[in-house]
């Protein structure tokens, strides 16, 4: 028989990468239910539960509030592409690859932008912003990435949301990895827009990218001079279907939507606050496990996401050996290094329900086979022992 022609049995992979994560068996479940037309009133019920429960997620009162249809990309294409027109001004941060993809996409919109850096592996400093700000006059909008994948580092957004507003500019959040993973408080903060992704803490599959405008970025859409260039993206066109009056704009994917619903149901079950504890728990048991094995963490201390560590390669270890043995006798994804730091760190994910002990066990125990057998010694039994160590004592009120 063709290949093609025989059944998909994917293996069942522990993704401890930069996302997706692995999809629970009720996300999944809710997936298989019957698809229904996009304007029957049992598919506007499940519309109006998953933006309630997106507000409560990001943190937030905003009206505007929706899943894109599309990855986290589109959800940056879609925060950018509404709030700014060619000629605009926009300040970015950024310390790793997904700084340069919103410099890329503020481009394509036609904005003049303009960097602010901090090495890779660094936090942004709210201060070189606001400089910037003082710098340059009438800066429409600062966009920052909150949890940034390729380093492993969380940026002070809330700072940076601060110094925004001092200077009458709209904050645009890259919440892609931190969303439902660590707190987004969006109307908090001050933020005007933030855009997330489903695979990642959400703890569903990739597809859909949940995005919030608040009043002062809907008054600057409602100001537009010239419409956004991406229709499918237009903001105005997508919220009319999603509010009352249901006019088609574009077919919802509707499986995907029902993943969703449920994926939010199982984060408010479980209470966001309790959530965020479990997320810093293990990511502290994951990064004492880790140093027990002799490996560096590349992100500053202090500055280290729970949710994605980025680990450094020892010297004379083969990057692609030891992530293709952890995939291939156990099972385990782990992420390679992006942009510059492809073959300088790994990156493990612990997201959603991956963010669990067992996961982080499992982990370290494949490490403590592998490394070795590529060169690497490690004391053996002190990775697993040392992240027991704060599991134990940890009440999940870990220092971020
Ligand atoms: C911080 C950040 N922003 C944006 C994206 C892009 O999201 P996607 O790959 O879902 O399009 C990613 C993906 O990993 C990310 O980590």
């Amino acid at each position: 028989m063709e290949p093609y022609l025989q059944e998909f049995h994917p293996p069942a992979r522990l993704l401890l990468g930069p996302g997706p994560s692995n999809v629970s068996p009720r996300v999944l479940q809710a997936m298989t239910a019957p698809v229904l037309g996009y304007l029957d009133p049992h598919f506007a019920r499940v519309m109006d539960d998953i933006r309630a429960m997106l507000r409560l997620v990001f943190q937030t009162g905003n009206r505007l509030t929706l899943p894109v249809s599309g990855t986290g990309s589109a959800g940056m294409e879609a925060a950018l592409g509404n709030v700014l027109e060619p000629g605009d001004t926009l300040v970015v941060g950024v310390n790793g690859f997904f700084g340069e993809r919103l410099t890329q996409i503020g481009e394509r919109c036609g904005a003049r932008v303009v960097q602010v850096q901090a090495p890779w592996g660094r936090p942004l400093d709210p201060e070189a912003v606001a400089a910037e700000l003082r710098k340059n006059k009438r800066v429409k909008a600062v966009a920052v990435v909150h949890a940034e994948t390729s380093t492993g580092v969380l940026n002070p957004v809330q700072e940076v949301a601060r110094v925004a507003r001092e200077h009458d500019a709209l904050t645009i959040v890259d919440a892609v990895t931190s969303l439902g993973g660590i707190e987004v408080a969006v109307d908090q903060w001050g933020v005007d827009v933030s855009f997330s992704c489903s695979q990642k803490c959400l703890g569903c599959p990739p597809g859909l990218a949940p995005i919030t405008l608040g009043p002062r970025a809907e008054e600057v859409l409602g100001q537009r001079k010239t419409p956004p260039h991406s229709w499918y993206l237009d903001l105005n066109l997508t919220q009319r279907y999603w509010s009352q009056n249901l006019s088609y704009h574009h077919t919802p994917p509707t499986s995907m939507l029902y993943g969703l619903r449920e994926g939010l149901r199982a984060i408010l079950e479980e209470g966001l606050q309790a959530r965020f504890r479990r997320h810093w728990r293990n990511g502290a048991a994951l990064h004492a496990g880790l140093e027990a094995l002799g490996l560096g963490l590349f992100a500053q201390q202090g500055y280290r996401l729970p949710v994605l560590t980025s680990v450094r390669i020892p010297d004379g270890l083969n990057d692609d050996k030891v992530r293709s043995a952890l995939l291939n006798e156990y099972n385990i994804e782990i992420g390679r290094g992006q942009g510059a730091m492809a073959g300088k760190i790994w990156r493990i994910g612990l997201m959603g329900e991956n963010s669990r002990p067992s996961a982080v066990f499992s982990l370290l125990s494949a490490l403590e086979q592998v490394l070795p057998r590529e060169g690497f010694e490690v004391a053996k039994g002190e990775s697993v022992a040392a992240a027991q160590r704060v599991l134990a004592e940890g009440d999940g009120s870990v220092a971020k």
